[in-house]
């Protein structure tokens, strides 16, 4: 029997693309065409372990290294240095087709002259797998993703979500310990996408196969993901659950790249006053819970970058009752209504903030309004390593 053991792990992976720069010249030196060799290294000691079963996401802005750290998994891509493992095989020097993976890439070129049935099949039939097994999985296979209907269908007879989701099928019916899927719902449009997006969600949870997906959309990584890697340079910023990234971000970089408006940054000093701990910006001044002062004394007196959600601030009229709050008064510049809330930008001091209020709010252009922050929501970051200072608990206390 087949190994069933779906983990993957990346211990000190590193890739360099040999690559060729033109050659830079003065300008009084004779032109001449060339090259010299330039060394790219887009992946930088990535340590990961995906659990059997985990529906992982890699996410990052464009260029950051995402497909290539997929390709290698793949084995579309040799590592330069360290160790793949997919269960317990070091996989490094076994070819793509060995290593018992399916991919879904963006661009799922369907074969146009083959029916949906031919095209689920084709995988199955070069791996020479019997006629009634080859017919048992395809059926299988469509009828959890709902395309029974089209399996005589050629691809230029199907929609956008429907091509999608044949793409889909050709990796589910190879049954393969590991799903490798680069951005494959980015061809589809705003609405098809959150809908697929769902469904891979369900499909997942049925055939509990671990899963690697890239995207740069935030939204979708939030969504989709068990766990998220995020990746800036070719560097793992954090691994961790949706919810810990978003609360507990490690840096500044994953704190603005989690949350849509991002957190608001501002410039500040962490102040020692009558016993009490406080965020002096140049409209704000805050006191630091109890809670959180673990890890500041070094940087009393020092400058900070404080670091609050545009959820976490409310207009103070509607403000929880609940939690703790930092009153204060800003000048508000611009009024966005979204019908479920308002998104207010506010001028504090010399500091500009975007809040997303209560959609009753009395604030108005040109006016000042009352607003409070959330202080158990707090950010404290290092403003030259932009490391998190210290970080609220997973309660969010
Ligand atoms: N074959 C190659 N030779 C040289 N450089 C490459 C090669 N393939 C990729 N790169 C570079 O490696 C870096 C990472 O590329 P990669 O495709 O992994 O990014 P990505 O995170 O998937 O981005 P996107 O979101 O745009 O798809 C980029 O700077 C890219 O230009
Ligand atoms: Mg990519």
């Amino acid at each position: 029997m087949e190994s069933v053991v779906g983990n993957v792990r990346l211990v000190k992976v590193n890739k360099v693309f040999q690559g060729k720069a033109p050659v830079k010249k003065a300008w009084y030196e004779v032109w001449k065409p060339g090259h010299i060799p330039s060394e790219v290294h887009v992946v930088k000691d990535a340590d990961l372990e995906i659990r059997d079963g985990e529906f992982l996401v890699l996410v990052g802005p464009s260029g950051c290294g995402k497909s290539t750290t997929l390709r290698m998994v793949a084995g579309l891509e040799e590592a330069t240095s360290g160790d793949i493992y997919i269960g317990d095989r070091r996989v490094n020097d076994v070819s793509p087709k060995d290593r018992d993976i399916a991919m879904v890439f963006q661009n799922y070129a369907l074969y146009p002259h083959m029916t949906v049935y031919e095209n689920m099949a084709f995988g199955l039939k070069l791996r020479k797998f019997p006629p009634s097994e080859i017919e048992e999985r395809v059926k299988k296979a469509a009828g959890l993703l709902d395309i029974e209907h089209l399996l005589n269908r050629k691809p230029k007879e199907l929609s956008g979500g429907q091509r999608q989701r044949v793409a889909m099928g050709r990796a589910i019916v190879r049954r393969p310990q590991v799903f490798l899927m680069d951005e494959p719902l980015s061809n589809l449009d705003a609405k098809l996408r959150v809908q697929m997006r769902a469904e891979l969600q369900k499909l997942h949870r049925t055939l509990g196969v671990t899963t690697i997906y890239v995207t740069h959309d935030q939204t979708e990584a939030m969504t989709l993901g068990d766990r998220i890697v995020l990746m800036k340079g070719g560097i793992i910023q954090q691994m961790d659950t949706p919810l810990n990234l978003y609360e507990r971000p490690a840096n500044q970089y994953v704190a603005g790249f989690i949350g849509s408006p991002s957190m608001n940054f501002i410039p500040a000093r962490l102040e020692a006053v009558d016993g009490r701990v406080e965020i002096v910006a140049s409209g704000l001044r805050i006191e630091v819970p109890a809670e959180r002062r673990q890890g500041l004394e070094s940087h009393l007196g020092k400058a900070v970058t404080f670091g609050i959600r545009p959820e976490d601030i409310y207009d103070r009229q509607f403000a929880r009752e609940d939690a703790p709050m930092a009153h204060f008064e800003a000048l508000v510049e611009v009024f966005e209504p979204m019908g479920s809330e308002v998104y207010l930008y506010v001028q504090a001091g010399a500091d500009q903030l975007v809040c997303r209020v209560d959609a009753h709010t009395s604030a108005r252009v040109g006016q000042t309004a009352q607003l409070a922050l959330d202080l158990r929501k707090i950010h404290l970051f290092d403003p030259e390593t932009e490391l998190a200072l210290n970080r609220p608990t997973a309660s969010g206390c």
